[in-house]
């Protein structure tokens, strides 16, 4: 049990490496917005991440201001959360440095993420790509933050983070210096599935346009999109125990409750024992009602690249004031000249 006794912080990140979709919505921003007014929150751009594969230097200024313009498109107030590039406070990389001294091996090797990004070829990945989750670790604990909302696929990574800040604490005799950060995970939303593949996340990367609904898509797009969704052909089920083995099924009726607040119990009391013909065309307004207008505005914001640069670095100097400290007190105790 940690007895880390400092303040309550949130803190997450999102990497500018493509266009933002309806499961990045669901599993993290939407949780960003709620947590502002509860917590200090630092929400960064994980532009440093981004780069462990290749991205274009034209389009990652871009994407970087894509991802902020989201962040407040959703509704993420920057008076009073921080947001920030990751590359705009050094202490990230700092810190990731003397925690890739204090990670294991072995640790690092049980990380799914690089087996399923680097594939058959890992030896052709880049180092960064192998050592991503030291760099996260760094960006959480650098803030000290104690909660850390994601979506399900960073689960993994949490856990990576609070064994770096244990075993940082034990190594270094620093008894509770640094919290154990909690993931906040749990709700509908933490794992949108593909809209052709029930069994596959939904990904920016996916090779299928129709695979992935994104913020900016226009209403008829997402429409579309959702109405060329693979299904089974049986109507849904009565109740949620009836999506246990209906992949595809199970996502739409999630994304159906995610978005109107219902449990899959409450959507399916409601749809149950109707077709994907009933389902889909009330699916398909529910996600243009609730997505569309934070498209139009995010596309608004992306149109002033100036005033999404300031809010950045505003934000990196509000992020540096307290990652500095923590960076300078990290040093001095693993014995580097102060
Ligand atoms: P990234 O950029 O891949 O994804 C950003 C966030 O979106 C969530 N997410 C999903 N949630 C539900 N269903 C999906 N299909 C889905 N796809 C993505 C992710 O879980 C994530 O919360 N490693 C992180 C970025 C990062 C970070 C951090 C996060 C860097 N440093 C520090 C938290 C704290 C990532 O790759 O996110």
């Amino acid at each position: 049990m940690s007895g880390y006794q400092g303040p309550m912080r949130v803190l997450s990140g999102i990497q500018p490496s493509g266009g933002m979709h309806l499961g990045n919505y669901l599993g993290a921003i939407r949780k960003f917005v709620d947590l502002q007014h509860e917590y200090e929150c630092y929400y960064c751009v994980v532009d440093m991440h981004a780069i462990t594969t290749w991205q274009d230097p034209a389009k990652l200024r871009d994407q970087t201001f894509h991802i902020a313009a989201s962040y407040l498109a959703a509704g993420v107030d920057p008076k009073v959360a921080t947001i920030f590039h990751q590359s705009g406070v050094r202490a990230h990389a700092e810190l990731a440095w003397i925690f890739n001294c204090v990670a294991r091996l072995g640790w690092l090797d049980r990380m799914t993420q690089f087996k399923d990004k680097a594939g058959k070829d890992k030896e052709r990945a880049s180092v960064g790509l192998y050592t991503y989750p030291v760099l996260q670790a760094a960006d959480i604990l650098v803030y000290k933050a104690t909660h850390v909302p994601v979506g399900e696929d960073q689960k993994q990574h949490l856990e990576l983070s609070r064994d770096i800040a244990a075993k940082f604490n034990h190594d270094f005799k620093a008894l509770d210096f640094l919290p154990l950060p909690e993931p906040l995970i749990k709700g509908p939303g933490a794992r949108i599935m593909s809209l052709r593949d029930g069994t596959a996340k939904m990904s920016k990367s996916d090779p299928s346009e129709n695979a992935c609904v994104f913020l900016t898509d226009e209403p008829d797009v997402i429409a579309r999109k959702i109405k060329k969704a693979k299904t089974d052909p049986n109507p849904l089920p009565e109740a949620a125990a009836g999506l246990a083995v209906r992949p595809e099924a199970a996502n739409l009726v999630g994304i159906y409750a995610a978005l109107s607040g219902k449990s899959d119990d409450e959507v399916l009391a409601e749809f149950g024992g109707q077709g994907f013909g009933v389902f889909k065309p009330a699916l398909a307004d529910l996600v243009v009602e609730k997505i569309a207008p934070i498209g139009a505005e995010l596309k608004r914001l992306e149109a002033d690249p100036d005033f999404l640069q300031g809010v950045l670095a505003d934000g990196a100097e509000r992020a540096a004031a307290i990652a500095d400290p923590t960076i300078a007190k990290v040093k001095e105790i693993v014995g580097f000249l102060v």
